[in-house]
């Protein structure tokens, strides 16, 4: 495969509501990325993916657009804009825009038109029916609760919202919808961005009249036409955000010679702790040997047909040192174990902010303490199906999205040194020992874990372009994968477990060449007797 720059680079998300406030309104602006960009160099990443910054009457934190050209009033201006960008390339960091052109906000100018009346020339932007026997066109739900069809007293026809009512579905068969996208398109990329992640796009292609979301059939061939009017002319990476995607569908999206996209975000991972055929709210036991065999198949699937995006954490998800880990007395140790394990892969790393320095969760112990929309609107649902206020919380602490949004804890001065102001959204009170401030002052931090795993990655060809086998005769909780590149073979041991493991492969011998751990005491391996204390992980170098 080519020589991409986004092959070699970590990517670092910016939720820029929560990152750093500069004007004391209490939420996060450009100029406050601008001022943490040397802390970014200095971790190594090589691009950000801004989340949304557009206009935006914030029903969904900006994934609720009202004008593609132009920054929103809290974050900023266009010149704030301009300078970041000029700013982050100037030390070596790409900007990724957030595009999110399944929808756009119902303040858009387009839709103001379009629900004005059935002949308004912008009627076709979105996906408008009329009733059936009095009601909604048919059961298409909402991602927010309820139904996914709104009522228009204005015209007396229903529109689509697969997200919330104040989020109007784009309709993508009308030509002009596709127009106006490459457009805004190019604006953008002729400002100088490094690429696009594309918010549920695996969506655009829907059919609602058969109530086809994902992967509607011509969903691909709007791709190539946006590759070929935008993005094709430029040195971008783009990476689709696409939730139903099997290996086979990612190399649909991925394999280059189709030009589409560079990567797509796969959740099958992701998806593991919630029971089958139900919602994210139902949650199981991760099944941990499921994880390994889910993200090894990922690693040996897309061959060169494919590139993989390896994260953990988005603004969607929970915290993973809180889901999947411990965020008690070993945080330190578990959040090490996940950056370990997943950084050392095929693929191109995805940071998201405070993951860094082992953010946690942060539980509520009332719906009045939510903001996200997502789980407000659930909180409402779920109560009137009967459910109990404490299961509702429950799911809420495990998997609300507002886990990952509170402000980021830059230091231990009052909100964490996020704002002078009140913060939007409280600050996890843990923030006076989990900060960045002490990470960085600690050697042994979080924080020198990942800027050392990101060394790595652009010092050792292996990492990127190395071969993948996963070690299976070990026990289910300890991930064992072998990495080859020319005539080099790392071994990476990643207990995800609070118990100690142990387990016997003699094929790899034994190594004193210790590439990283998280326990200070691991001075080699013998895999013919190993032995891995709780969450403990490592690389070595083989023969
Ligand atoms: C996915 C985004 O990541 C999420 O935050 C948003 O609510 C939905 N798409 C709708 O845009």
């Amino acid at each position: 495969m080519s020589d991409k720059w986004w092959k070699t680079t970590v990517v670092y998300q910016i939720y820029p509501r929560s990152f750093q406030d500069t004007n004391g309104d209490g939420i996060g602006d450009l100029r406050g990325i601008i001022r943490r960009l040397d802390y970014l160099q200095e971790l190594g990443i090589g691009a950000i993916w801004l989340s949304p910054v557009y206009k935006s009457p914030n029903d969904d934190n900006g994934y609720d657009i009202s004008d593609y050209r132009d920054i929103m009033d809290e974050f900023g201006t266009m010149a704030d804009m301009d300078e970041l960008i000029r700013e982050a390339d100037a030390r070596g960091i790409k900007i990724v825009m957030d595009l999110v052109v399944n929808h756009t906000s119902d303040e858009h100018p387009w839709f103001i038109e379009s629900r004005k009346s059935k002949d308004n020339p912008y009627r076709d932007y979105y996906i408008w029916r009329d009733p059936v026997n009095g009601d909604a066109p048919n059961g298409l739900r909402s991602t927010f609760s309820g139904s996914a069809w709104e009522f228009d007293e204005e015209t007396g026809q229903y529109y689509l919202h697969l997200f919330s009512k104040r989020q109007p579905d784009l309709n993508w068969e009308n030509p002009n919808v596709r127009q106006e996208v490459w457009d805004l398109m190019n604006f953008w990329l002729e400002k100088g961005v490094g690429g696009f992640r594309m918010d549920v796009i695996d969506l655009v292609g829907k059919i609602p009249d058969q109530e086809i979301t994902g992967n509607g059939p011509k969903l691909h061939e709007y791709l190539q036409d946006m590759h070929r009017e935008t993005f094709g002319r430029y040195d971008v990476m783009t990476v689709g955000e696409t939730w139903g995607a099997t290996p086979e569908i990612a190399k649909l999206y991925s394999n280059p010679e189709r030009k589409e996209l560079s990567m797509v975000f796969q959740f099958e991972h992701i998806l593991l702790d919630q029971q089958e055929g139900k919602d994210k709210w139902d949650l199981k036991p991760l099944p941990v040997g499921e994880l390994k065999r889910v993200l090894s198949k990922w690693q040996t699937e897309l061959g060169d047909q494919g590139w993989n995006s390896l994260f953990w954490n988005n603004h969607d998800l929970p915290r993973i040192v809180s889901r999947w880990g411990d965020d008690g007395g070993l945080r330190v140790e578990s959040a090490k174990m996940f950056a370990i394990l997943l950084h050392l892969m095929k693929g191109t790393p995805y940071i998201y902010q405070g993951e860094e320095i082992g953010m946690t969760n942060c539980p509520i112990s009332d719906i009045s303490e939510a903001q996200d929309i997502e789980t407000i609107n659930m909180y409402r649902e779920r109560l009137g199906w009967g459910y109990s206020r404490e299961d509702i919380l429950a799911s809420i602490n495990a998997k609300g999205r507002d886990n990952a949004r509170t402000p980021m804890q830059w230091d231990d001065t009052p909100n964490a040194g996020f704002t002078t102001g009140t913060p939007w959204l409280r600050v996890n009170p843990n923030y006076k020992s989990i900060n960045v401030a002490a990470n960085l002052a600690d050697p042994d931090s979080i924080f020198h874990c990942y800027r050392k795993l990101i060394a790595l990655r652009q010092a050792n060809p292996i990492v990127v372009w190395g071969s993948y086998e996963l070690v299976e005769d070990v026990p289910e909780q300890l991930f064992l994968y072998v990495r080859r590149h020319e005539g080099r073979t790392w071994a990476v041991a990643a207990n995800i477990g609070a118990t100690p493991v142990s387990a016997s492969v003699p094929r790899l011998g034994r190594s004193d060449n210790v590439i990283i751990a998280n326990y200070g005491d691991r001075d080699g391996a013998d895999f013919a007797a190993l032995e891995l204390k709780p969450y403990e992980a490592f690389a070595v170098e083989l023969g």
